[in-house]
């Protein structure tokens, strides 16, 4: 029952969207997924009400800062994956879950202005940990990305983000069918294929930011069975 958190200080960062795009893809493969709104706009929440989500996935919003540990704690009780979307501000609630997380994913951008938020959420999730006497593991994801050439400026602020933390080797690039979801409903795989652009590319997308999440998970095992 992992639990892997979504955070950035920055609203618009993509969050949310990834959240649903790892969650609609591992319950794909067959896991059980518990999605948890721990924002208060409640976007999460929304999506869920617009047509059924996909089998396999359950979606709770969040009560707030008193009652998120037991929210998680349940959910990691029942579910294969537990799968926090948090808000965009510092906040008691988005500390307990970081502290909790077996995986924080900061997505960002290509602009200095997301890579610097990336990298205060890094610090923000490093401090965490610290103050547990652990450490949390932290990625980000480059999200919104270009799949054309890079530009320099481009490579320059990946290249800060890479000293900050690991980078997922997966983009998830800035594709219609990735906010399509937000207004249609339900995961990638639900998308009619003759009104949206690119919704295969979207699920490889997809599929190999999941395997990488699982690899990363799977890694972190292996180093505490060898600890
Ligand atoms: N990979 C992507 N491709 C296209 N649009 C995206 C992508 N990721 C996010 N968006 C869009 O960017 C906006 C902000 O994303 P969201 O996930 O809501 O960010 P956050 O939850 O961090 O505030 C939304 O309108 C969303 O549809
Ligand atoms: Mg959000």
């Amino acid at each position: 029952m992992p639990i892997i958190s979504f955070a950035s200080s920055k609203g618009g960062a993509g969050k949310t969207t990834s959240a649903i795009v790892l969650g609609t893809e591992l319950a794909a493969s067959g896991a059980g997924v518990v999605l948890v709104d721990a924002d208060p706009a409640g976007r999460l929440a929304k999506w869920a009400a617009i047509k059924d989500i996909p089998d396999g996935i359950e979606v709770i919003q969040s009560a707030g800062e008193r009652s998120i540990l037991d929210e998680i704690d349940e959910a990691a009780s029942k579910a294969a994956f537990v799968i926090i979307d948090l808000e965009g501000s510092a906040s008691r609630l988005a500390s307990f879950a970081i502290g909790e997380s077996n995986l924080v994913v900061v997505p960002s951008g290509e602009e200095q202005q997301d890579a610097d938020s990336a990298v205060d959420t890094l610090a923000e999730v490093s401090r965490e940990g610290r103050s547990r006497g652990k450490s949390i593991p932290a990625a980000v994801l480059l999200c919104r990305t270009n799949a054309a050439v890079k530009s320099r400026l481009e490579k320059f602020i990946q290249a800060q983000l890479r000293a900050a933390a690991p980078v997922f080797k997966t983009q998830l690039h800035r594709r219609t069918a990735f906010s399509a979801v937000h207004n249609a409903g339900a995961g990638l795989r639900q998308l009619d294929r003759g009104e949206f652009n690119g919704v295969e590319k979207a699920i490889a997308n997809a599929q190999s930011f999941a395997s990488e999440v699982i690899d990363m998970l799977e890694g972190q095992e292996a180093t505490s069975d060898a600890a």
